[in-house]
């Protein structure tokens, strides 16, 4: 796997909590998604320098869809989180072209079928790997481990999901 520099890394966390301020749940899910989709980078390859802004900035949208709109609807917050990422990363001096894959992945992610890079999938899979844990109260072993098989893009995320929820 490529290197991502730490500095980096750090630099665009605080961006993200100067950004969410004191909306600490927010934080903290980025903050845990960037976690998975790290791990699942090592297992299953990809390109840091999308995966990993991808994971810290995916839910920025929401924010100002909160504020814009009093809502959170999935095609509302990913239309406005792009332009704010697209601000951050610039300063950064991402290239143009990785800032427009990280805004598609952005752009999509909560649909499936809209991601076809392995960078997307790893995002995708990150937030769930989240998500799942937090929201689901399923306890029917075999229910669970066939919504594992049909959620996930990677096996990794799979086997993690397994490990974790059943
Ligand atoms: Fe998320």
């Amino acid at each position: 796997m490529t290197q991502f520099p730490q500095d980096l890394k750090n630099s665009l966390i605080n961006e993200l909590e100067f950004f969410f301020g004191n909306d600490k749940l927010r934080i903290n899910h980025a903050k845990r998604v960037l976690d998975f989709a790290e791990k699942l980078l090592k297992y299953e390859g990809g390109n840091p320098r999308i995966v990993i802004p991808t994971a810290i900035f995916h839910d920025v949208g929401i924010k100002i869809s909160e504020e814009k709109y009093a809502s959170s609807a999935p095609p509302l917050q990913e239309k406005q989180g792009p332009p704010v990422t697209e601000k951050i990363l610039k300063k950064y001096y991402f290239t143009d072209e990785e800032i427009s894959n990280v805004c598609e992945i952005i752009s999509h992610h909560h649909s499936k079928r809209f991601l076809k890079t392995l960078e997307g999938k790893i995002v995708f899979d990150a937030d769930w790997l989240v998500n799942y844990g937090d929201q689901s109260k399923l306890k029917d072993r075999e229910k669970i481990k066939s919504i594992i098989n049909k959620l996930f893009f990677t096996n990794s995320a799979k086997k993690i999901a397994k490990s974790l929820y059943l």
